[in-house]
């Protein structure tokens, strides 16, 4: 390591980099470095960090008649539909005094999360044989709800949600839209044990929609724990992180924006719910496995855009829209062939300024034994990268902003800071995720430096995978793109710039 960093300083001391003499210019510049570079604005950035602190919250719906406003014109088929998401610090104002608070609980949050999501891999991959011979119905084991492996902060702190309608008359609820998990819940009355949520929980005796599922209907034995009492059908999900929920399986109506119903949607009415999932009623989840929405209703295709976490702007979630949007960077959508619920892409390489790291091969290769690879999350923060990967990109933008004026933070996460408190924007590095087939997608400068404070403390957002081999792709990464999955045609596409 310190032989590593050695030789790096004097590589920097020879990389032909302009330094200017003086920084009292609002707009610095590194283009005579000789790589290519991306323009960061820094003064809208930090506007937007001192906003998020105020939001007022969207506790309640707006009416339906603006909902419909606010609706996508256009359906692009006839079969398609779309809700709409918003980043979760603008539905629950966070009540943070400052910013770096705010950064330091979502980091948080995110570590877990990612643990939640590691851990789900893991118990996929170990139990794989087993699950080729299990019987359809596995006891639920109660000691396993006993022992919280942390408070449950894992699940939702980083994701959107969506206000959807449930029941008949639909009851509306905020729900956390999941890709990195399959089974859909929502709390329900009568509770033995419900976490705070914001909006009340849901009555299945006002509903006249709600049924439960019997044990051997395919739906129960589509889920990977389940129970049968009275022939009623048991659910049980454990996250990884402490956080878990139990009940009955039923079906349900669902309705979008208060427009598009789907009927007989299975899922789980909670009554032993632990966690916080920030405070949404319920979850649904769009992994690839079958218990998830996506699957329920044979989507065809799905796309989401996210937009900043530190705005109170909305976009959609569209389901079956017919074709990608233009400027879409596509790239094969590959499934694990252990766990069917991530969505991975074949990243092959990764560009700062132009240049190629140094990567091995076989660095995201996903394997025959489920292992490496790289997926795509909506609820992941930030971008986690196998340790060698996540230091080579490191070292070499760090190399190519010796000019910028470092900053150390108070916390651990980030490893690679800087001091832009007197720049209105600043020109950094472009990085480049490169695919197989020769496709790439440059991220906006946005992406990838992120405000940690409100007085212009930034940061890198990667960061490295703790001890698995499981890269991903996470939501600051994603922000402002259409990401779309054509599950059909297994592609996914990555649209820039199409909130
Ligand atoms: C989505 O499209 C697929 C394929 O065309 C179709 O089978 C499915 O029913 C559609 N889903 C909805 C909810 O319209
Ligand atoms: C499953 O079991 C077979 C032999 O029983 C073994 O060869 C294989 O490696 C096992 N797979 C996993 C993923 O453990
Ligand atoms: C929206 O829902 C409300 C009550 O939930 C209902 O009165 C209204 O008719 C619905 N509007 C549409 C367009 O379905
Ligand atoms: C969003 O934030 C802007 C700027 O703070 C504010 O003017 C606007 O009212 C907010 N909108 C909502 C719906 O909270
Ligand atoms: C799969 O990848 C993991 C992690 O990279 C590695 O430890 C393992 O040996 C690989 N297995 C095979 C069969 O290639
Ligand atoms: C920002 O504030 C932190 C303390 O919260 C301080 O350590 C840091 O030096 C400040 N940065 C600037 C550029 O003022
Ligand atoms: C991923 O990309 C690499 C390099 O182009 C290729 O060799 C490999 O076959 C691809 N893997 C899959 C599963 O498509």
């Amino acid at each position: 390591m310190g032989l590593k960093n050695t030789a790096l300083f004097f590589l920097a001391i020879l990389l032909p980099l302009h330094i200017s003499p003086s920084s009292s210019s609002s707009v610095f510049s590194s283009e005579t470095s000789g790589f290519a570079t991306s323009v960061l604005d820094v003064s809208a950035s930090l506007e937007q960090t001192r906003q998020v602190l105020f939001f007022t919250p969207k506790r309640f719906p707006p009416s339906p008649q603006q909902e419909q406003e606010q609706t996508r014109t256009a359906p692009t088929s006839s079969s398609s539909f779309s809700v709409r998401l918003h980043p979760r610090d603008a539905v629950f104002n966070p009540h943070h005094r400052s910013y770096k608070s705010l950064v330091l609980a979502r980091l948080d949050h995110d570590t877990a999360r990612v643990k939640s999501l590691v851990t789900k891999l893991q118990v996929a991959l170990s139990h794989n044989n087993m699950s080729d011979l299990r019987p359809t119905e596995t006891e639920l084991q109660p000691e396993a709800l006993s022992t919280p492996v942390s408070s449950g902060t894992g699940q939702g702190s980083g994701g959107y949600l969506a206000r959807v309608g449930i029941g008949q008359p639909p009851q509306q609820f905020y729900m956390l839209l999941d890709t990195g998990s399959d089974v859909n819940w929502l709390q329900s009355k009568p509770c033995v044990d419900c976490y705070q949520q914001s909006d009340p929980i849901f009555d299945p005796s006002e509903s006249s929609s709600y049924s439960l599922v019997t044990c051997d209907s395919q739906e129960c034995s589509a889920l990977d724990t389940s129970a049968c009492l009275y022939d009623k059908c048991l659910y049980q999900v454990s996250y990884g992180d402490g956080s878990f929920t139990v009940g009955e399986y039923i079906t349900e109506t669902l309705t979008f924006d208060n427009s598009s119903s789907l009927y007989g949607v299975a899922m789980g009415c909670g009554h032993v719910n632990e966690g916080l999932f920030a405070g949404a009623a319920g979850l649904l989840g769009l992994g690839g496995g079958s218990p998830s929405l996506t699957s329920q209703i044979k989507a065809s295709s799905f796309s989401y855009c996210l937009v900043d976490r530190d705005s109170n702007k909305s976009s959609t979630l569209d389901f079956n829209y017919s074709a990608l949007p233009g400027h879409s960077v596509t790239v094969p959508l590959l499934r694990n062939p252990k766990m069917n619920t991530f969505y991975y892409v074949n990243l092959t390489g990764i560009s700062v300024g132009g240049r190629m790291l140094p990567l091995p091969a076989s660095t995201f290769a996903l394997n025959d034994s489920g292992r490496g690879g790289v997926i795509v999350d909506s609820g992941t923060t930030i971008t986690r990268l196998r340790r060698l990967a996540y230091y080579l990109l490191r070292d070499e933008f760090r190399i190519q902003t010796v000019n910028l004026r470092p900053s150390t933070t108070g916390d651990t996460f980030f490893d690679t800071c800087y001091d832009f408190s007197s720049l209105t924007s600043v020109t950094v590095p472009t990085l480049s995720f490169h695919f197989s087939g020769g496709k790439s997608l440059r991220l906006p400068a946005k992406n990838y430096l992120i405000p940690v404070e409100s007085n212009g403390t930034f940061c890198f957002a990667f960061a490295p995978s703790s001890s698995s081999s499981l890269s991903i792709i996470g939501n600051v990464q994603q922000q402002g793109t259409r990401v779309s999955f054509d599950i059909a045609n297994s592609i996914v596409g990555f649209s820039p710039d199409n909130c």
